[in-house]
């Protein structure tokens, strides 16, 4: 992407390390990346209420929400995926710097665009967590009736159908959602936080 013109940073009066001093923890993002279907709202949302009881600020983005408003311009090319995630990333980014715990539910079906991901919110401050899940689970549980419809040839390029989802090699973190519960999961994912002296 060519470098923007005439443009000028204005650096905020109030900084991130005082922003997270005010709110008495740290800021990162938690990126889950996994098939549709697979859990990654689900999670996102259950660790989201944990963060909150803990008064944890944070924030949940979800593809199928973002894509109703900010990324409503977007199809499911490879291109348009990759704008996605680079929208995503400089918005994660911004409620980082605001201190707040970013927790991003996205297919981000490419090796490629989660490295820009983690390259446009900080490496220490990006978290990667694979919401592993056989297609088959995913298929069967179908939430949404898509797999359906792709199978009948009515929604193109279907992440899993004819489009690749390309697992994470070295994920901070993987989760098995066809075999752990929810809540079990939310727990070790607490728990990763902890270690690390994130939360
Ligand atoms: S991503 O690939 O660009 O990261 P994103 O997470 O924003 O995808 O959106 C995925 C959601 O859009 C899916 O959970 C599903 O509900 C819906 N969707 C609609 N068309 C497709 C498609 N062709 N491939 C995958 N998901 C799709």
């Amino acid at each position: 992407m060519s470098k923007p013109h005439n443009i000028i940073w204005h650096d905020s009066s109030i900084s991130k390390e005082a922003r997270r001093k005010q709110n008495n923890h740290s800021s990162f993002v938690l990126w889950f990346t996994g098939l549709s279907g697979s859990g990654k709202s689900t999670i996102a949302n259950a660790l989201a209420k944990e963060l909150y009881e803990r008064n944890i600020r944070n924030y949940v983005l979800d593809g199928d929400n973002i894509r109703n408003g900010l990324n409503r311009d977007l199809s499911f090319s490879d291109e348009d995926r990759s704008e996605n995630i680079r929208r995503i990333s400089e918005v994660s980014k911004l409620f980082v710097d605001n201190g707040t715990v970013v927790l991003t539910a996205f297919i981000s079906p490419f090796i490629q665009d989660r490295e820009m991901a983690k390259r446009i919110v900080s490496e220490e401050e990006f978290i990667e967590i694979f919401v592993s899940c056989p297609i088959e689970e995913c298929e069967k549980r179908d939430p949404k009736g898509l797999y359906s419809k792709a199978r009948k040839g009515e929604i193109p390029d279907f992440t899993g159908i004819d489009s690749p989802y390309e697992e994470p090699i070295s994920p901070d973190f993987t989760i098995y959602t066809n075999e752990q519960s929810v809540s079990e999961i939310v727990e070790s994912i607490l728990n990763l936080l902890e270690k690390r002296k994130l939360i």
